[in-house]
């Protein structure tokens, strides 16, 4: 890895020094350009693999845009893209060349322009015989396509699971890696958000502004199911952002009986009308999750849903009042990037690229703050994040009178 003149390792989105380079006439000295430094480390790397592993999200082509542009106008490497996750490295004729050209016009639009899926694992790859699916190691075929398109470095742009892979294959086959966190989830503990997680939120926000109006003029008890998994990042900040009266979330196991308190509650304030955000992953005090379909390991994790149809049931059973239930599921992994997004992918982008010129393999870009720093893979993976049920974000839904229906609450807000 390349050194500034403070023998410090330069911040993730930098290149080093510019002043060691031009005092150095040395061959091995970092290259002023255009673009500021080039590290020397940069010139043993001819070519660079990509691909996004995973369900998709917002601002997955805004880094592979700015990946395949660094990679090949600032370092003159060549890029070539991997369709669906590692499948692409696995299956012959899914791989392509990727240029400038072939990423233009693709930062505001959703998805990925490569393809992804959630049961690529190469170390328990589906293949099915006889009729029969059954888990194989197809790692070697990862390494031997590695190898065969002379790559010098893979970036990885995944959630947990994939950049899991990702240090697998460096630990086990000896891969040079760069991870890009993503997920709608938010649920990384290493970065401070990843992107995708704005965009799912603006657009929970705006179908909870939306049943506002409606849930008003019907005197409805209106439930928004969100996703999140595990986590309640969706649906606490969607939520809070949409002035709903009650959020449920995995972090705070809700009690029903507080939930019908609140609604009289805003009833005898003349309120007919509530609004009630579900996490996917939330539940009662004492129960469990409520999914659709449950866990086929390894290739399936377990399907979340219902979580909010099981709350409104309980509504209208004990309290008589009518409700309705609005799954937002997959919208909110889809559509245009925000603004924030965009940004936030294309820093990732270029930074991971930085990365690998410095040689930073088995590293992960982060978000800290306002900075893009590298993280170890080691330290980054398998480490989850969570809503603090006493940290400032739920204080102050509480303050402005969200209720999270937790059992040990008394009164409104708790
Ligand atoms: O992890 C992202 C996520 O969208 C979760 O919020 C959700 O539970 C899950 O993926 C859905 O996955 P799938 O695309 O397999 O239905």
């Amino acid at each position: 890895m390349a050194k500034d003149k403070t023998g410090k390792k330069p911040a993730a989105g930098k290149p080093a020094d510019p002043k060691t380079a031009a005092r150095s006439g040395k061959a091995s000295a970092p290259v002023l350009t255009r673009f500021g430094v080039i590290p020397p480390s940069s010139r043993d790397i001819k070519r660079i693999g990509v691909l996004t592993g995973g369900g998709d999200c917002p601002g997955l082509n805004g880094v592979i845009r700015a990946v395949v542009k660094t990679a090949v106008e600032v370092y003159r490497w060549e890029a070539v893209g991997f369709e669906d996750g590692f499948e692409g490295m696995i299956m012959p004729g899914k791989h392509r060349p990727l240029d400038p050209e072939a990423v233009s016009g693709i930062l505001y639009r959703g998805g990925t322009i490569l393809g992804s899926t959630n049961r690529g694992n190469p170390f328990a790859f589906p293949v099915t015989k006889n009729g029969k699916t059954e888990p194989m190691d197809c790692s070697g075929n990862v390494l031997d396509a590695y190898r065969r398109l002379g790559l010098d470095c893979l970036l990885v742009i995944g959630g947990d699971g994939t950049l899991k892979i990702a240090e697998r294959l460096m630990k086990e086959r000896g891969l040079k890696v760069v991870g890009v966190p993503k997920t709608i989830d938010n649920d990384l503990s290493a970065t401070d958000q990843t992107f995708g997680f704005d965009t799912a939120v603006r657009t929970a926000t705006e179908a909870i502004d939306k049943l506002h109006t409606t849930a008003e003029s019907h005197h409805r008890i209106m439930f928004v199911e969100v996703m999140g998994r595990d986590a309640g990042w969706i649906a606490l900040m969607a939520g809070m952002a949409g002035g709903a009266h009650a959020i449920l979330i995995p972090e705070i196991p809700y009690n029903i009986t507080k939930l019908i308190e609140k609604i009289r509650q805003r009833e005898e304030l003349g309120h007919k009308s509530s609004i009630v955000v579900v996490a996917e992953g939330a539940r009662p005090v004492g129960g469990g999750v409520s999914f659709i379909r449950s866990a086929n390991p390894p290739f399936d994790l377990v399907r979340l849903g219902g979580a909010a149809q099981r709350v409104a049931d309980e509504i209208e059973r004990l309290t008589g009042r009518e409700t309705r239930v609005t799954v937002l599921g997959h919208i909110q992994r889809g559509g245009t990037p925000t603004s924030f997004d965009r940004n936030l992918a294309t820093r990732f982008g270029v930074a991971a690229v930085h990365a690998a010129a410095r040689g930073d393999s088995g590293h992960m870009v982060a978000l800290r703050g306002t900075e893009i720093v590298t993280v170890p893979l080691a330290k980054a993976v398998g480490r989850q994040k969570f809503v603090d049920p006493q940290g400032e974000l739920v204080y102050s839904a509480r303050a402005v009178g969200v209720d999270f229906c937790s059992p040990d609450s008394s009164g409104c807000g708790g």
